[in-house]
């Protein structure tokens, strides 16, 4: 049976992969030290768990032993936010912490690597489609971690037999995001407010734009890599709908979709942007159907309302922990 390593297993996009992962009937072995930004921490009871640090030499060791075939590398401070909070700690884990896993990938020998990088390695690019020939000009401290772990990966197992994909993925929203950490995630910030019945709170243009991913869909392509044909030594491949939505018109379907529970009118306040927040992402999802010709993407409105459903269950609370979708407390 094949055994597979998810680092940042516990958290929000790690989760649902590590799920699907176990319910194909893999081995997994999930490393993460809980530091998780974003996300409801969450340890599948059905994997092994490893509670540390991928930039600590005693857990890469500790990895070894189990000896996976596969990765897939999540592990990273993944706010781009709070990498000017601490950016010690985004550089060490993202960038250092990427090399660690490369060097483990290459005395392992395993099969494939599959490396959760980001929009953010572009940089800003407002008039551009984004396709992944695009120049990499990372203007963010994220960008700049994010960019590292890919020129790691590359530098490390190029001349190896190891398969690599890097998914740079795009913004990824769903059931698992903590809704009371605000700086991580539009859909779930401008959510927290709707959820709490309060105004919603806009950092920047209203007019700014992104690409918009469900988190089902995410988690299924990074599993569907495990069998796909297509797929050539090295891959990059931009993880995206293709799909360009304004902030606008994404306030307008979260509070239409919020408008079921009959609450009173939202309002929306404008604040100054974010520092390192581009304006906006417009990305070419051509290659990706090439690779997954197959693959349909649920519409964002169709997700969002998928995405109410589990926050509507929620109660208020400040703590969210026991209230992962994949925990058991909501799922009746
Ligand atoms: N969510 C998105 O929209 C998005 C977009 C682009 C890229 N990504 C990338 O996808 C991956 C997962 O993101 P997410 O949204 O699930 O974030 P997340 O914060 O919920 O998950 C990351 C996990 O990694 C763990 N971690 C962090 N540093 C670690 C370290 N040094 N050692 C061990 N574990 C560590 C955290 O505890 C957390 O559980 C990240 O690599 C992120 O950069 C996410």
């Amino acid at each position: 049976m094949k055994k597979i390593l998810v680092t940042g297993g516990a958290g929000f996009i790690g989760a649902h992969i590590t799920q699907k992962l176990i319910n194909l009937g893999y081995k997994v072995l999930v490393v993460d030290n809980l530091s998780t930004v974003g996300g409801i921490p969450y340890v599948n009871p059905k994997c092994k768990f490893i509670k540390g640090d991928i930039t600590n030499a005693t857990v890469i060791k500790k990895i070894e032993n189990w000896r996976p075939n596969i990765i897939f590398h999540l592990a990273a401070q993944s706010g781009g936010e709070s990498a000017y909070d601490n950016p010690k700690i985004d550089y060490l884990s993202n960038g250092y912490g990427t090399y660690m896993i490369a060097e483990l990938a290459k005395k392992l020998k395993v099969k494939q690597l599959i490396y959760s990088s980001s929009v953010a390695v572009y940089g800003s690019k407002i008039n551009e489609e984004i396709n992944e020939k695009s120049s990499t000009n990372p203007d963010s401290i994220y960008g700049v971690s994010k960019f590292t772990g890919e020129m790691f990966i590359k530098q490390v197992l190029k001349k190896t037999k190891v398969k690599t994909v890097i998914l740079r993925v795009f913004n990824t929203y769903g059931p698992g995001e903590n809704l009371n950490f605000l700086k991580k995630g539009m859909i779930s910030i401008y959510s927290y407010y709707l959820w709490r019945n309060k105004p919603i709170i806009v950092k920047g243009s209203l007019n700014r734009f992104r690409n918009f991913q469900y988190i089902d869909d995410v988690a299924n392509i990074f599993v569907q890599t495990l069998r796909n044909k297509n797929l050539k030594k090295n891959e990059i491949i931009n993880l995206t709908t293709g799909r360009i939505t304004r902030i606008k018109d994404l306030l307008k379907i979260l509070i239409l979709e919020n408008s079921k529970k009959k609450v009173k009118k939202s309002k929306i306040i404008i604040r100054k942007n974010t520092k390192g927040d581009s304006f906006g992402w417009n990305a070419s999802n051509k290659y990706f159907k090439k690779i997954f010709p197959k693959f349909q993407f649920i519409s964002l409105k169709d997700g969002i309302h998928k995405y109410f459903e589990w926050i509507n269950k929620i109660p208020l609370k400040n703590d969210l922990k026991g209230y992962h979708p994949l925990d058991k407390k909501l799922r009746k």
